[in-house]
């Protein structure tokens, strides 16, 4: 996997926190460039490596090879103060630096009316999403609406005026108290420090193909919630899959040798909306425990779900993955029986995911195969061959079913906590 990088894409095919930061970490060291195409500061991508363990939101997890150019492309919902005031100073305090960042100009920029807003909409909907309340919705309903403030507004001479039109607007439509010379001054502070790192990425991306490098994209959330083929509504705004990377960078897949989706060994959602393999019992407590499940971004408590290979299946033919990383297998050791879901039934008929849509899912009852588990700490074992046999079989069991091979196995969080299958 790490061997022949070409180019890569990481993608989820979950509802998100699969440890696609420890994989892009990971891999990263072979990579050229590491490039960030959708989501916004809602992402939450752990790294623990031996500069010490982050949670990054807007930075790529490619900043620690120091040598790779790490990109944050236009598809970006751009939160100059998570990446600011909270991401640079994780990385200064380890003393990573982060002189290769090129952020596109056309990033469209989260202003405090995002986040505010962000609020307010979840305060009024009848059916609440969960959203992590960092603004992206409304940064991205601003874009469309093609009122957003990009990096390159920021940077311009007029970048005053344009804000107080916008910040009057915002404070005299939705009754805000935004003061215009405060946020004047905050944002004045971010152009300075993020000016020198203002570059137009689909050159980085496009000139990097035609030079053969390794290149890298890193992927946020996950397939299923993906705007458009996501559990709508309950979903995030943008394009998470394989077309985000295409919005971003006008970049086709057929550019992309590798797709690798990564999941858990077992699910997990966080935020509102249905999932018909969760987990109610002892299993959920001890799976929540053993595997940290709490919110990298928002610290609210993920709800555990059995495996959904009848979703995963999806993901992986519509985003054309070709590979799949499964992390935290370790968490599943102890259990005397895991469930892998393989299909579902409404009224004992046999039914399937329907794109776009949380209505049909929910009324869906998992089919289960009950896999033997396995009692022993795997958590040092490098070698596929030296795991359990039904932790293997377990393995085996996801490869048959998606008929893709799974080349990656987590057993740890540290980047060294893996098996290369
Ligand atoms: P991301 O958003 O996809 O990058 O995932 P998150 O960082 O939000 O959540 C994944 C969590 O699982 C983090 O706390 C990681 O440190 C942790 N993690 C990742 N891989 C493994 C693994 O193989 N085993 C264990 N036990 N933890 C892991
Ligand atoms: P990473 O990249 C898990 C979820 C929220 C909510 C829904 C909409 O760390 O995997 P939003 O703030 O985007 O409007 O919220 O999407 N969500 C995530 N869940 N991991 C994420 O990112 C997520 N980003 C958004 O919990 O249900
Ligand atoms: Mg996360």
């Amino acid at each position: 996997m790490k061997k022949n990088l070409g180019v890569t894409a990481v993608i989820g095919v979950d509802w998100g926190d699969s440890g696609k930061g420890r994989l892009i970490d990971d891999l990263a060291q072979e990579a050229d460039i590491v490039a960030r195409y959708s989501g916004g500061s809602n992402t939450g991508h752990t790294v623990n490596n031996s500069y010490g363990k982050f949670a990054l939101h807007i930075m790529p997890s490619g900043i620690f090879n120091t040598e790779a150019t790490c990109v944050i492309g236009r598809g970006v919902a751009l939160d100059l103060e998570s990446l600011i005031e909270d991401e640079f100073e994780q990385l200064k305090k380890a003393k990573v630096n982060w002189k290769n960042l090129s952020i596109d100009p056309q990033c469209t920029l989260t202003m405090p009316w995002h986040k505010l807003r962000d609020g307010i909409r979840e305060k009024f909907r009848r059916a609440k999403i969960g959203t992590t309340g960092r603004g992206v919705g409304p940064t991205y309903a601003d874009r469309v609406e093609r009122i957003g403030l990009r990096l390159q507004d920021l940077l311009a001479a007029d970048f005053a005026q344009k804000l107080k039109l916008e910040l009057n607007y915002q404070n005299k439509t939705f009754g805000f108290k935004l003061n215009f010379e405060k946020v004047l001054v905050q944002f004045n502070r971010y152009a300075k420090i993020v000016k020198p790192y203002a570059k137009n990425t689909l050159d980085i991306i496009h000139m990097g193909i035609y030079e053969k490098k390794n290149i890298l994209f890193e992927g946020a959330q996950g397939w299923f919630l993906d705007i458009d083929g996501g559990t709508y509504p309950f979903v995030t705004s943008s394009n998470t899959g394989t077309v985000g990377i295409w919005r971003s960078f006008d970049l086709t897949p057929n550019y992309i040798n590798n797709i690798i989706g990564i999941t858990k060994a077992y699910t997990t959602r966080v935020g509102n909306g249905p999932m018909p393999t969760a987990i109610s019992g002892p299993e959920r407590d001890i799976i929540i425990e053993k595997g940290h499940e709490v919110g990298t971004t928002s610290g609210r408590t993920r709800d555990p779900g059995w495996l959904d290979l009848a979703l995963l299946k999806y993901a992986v033919q519509v985003n054309l993955v070709n590979q799949i990383a499964v992390t935290k297998l370790d968490v599943l050791s102890g259990f005397t029986k895991v469930n892998l879901c393989i299909g579902y039934k409404i009224n004992g008929k046999d039914t399937w995911y329907k794109s776009g849509d949380a209505q049909e899912l929910k009324k869906c009852e998992p089919v289960y195969k009950i896999m033997p588990g396995w009692k022993e700490d795997i958590s040092k074992v490098r070698q596929f061959k030296k795991l359990p046999k039904n932790a293997q079989n377990y393995i085996k069991e996801i490869e048959a079913y998606t008929g893709v091979k799974v080349t990656f196995i987590g057993v740890g969080p540290k980047r060294e906590e893996v098996i290369y299958a």
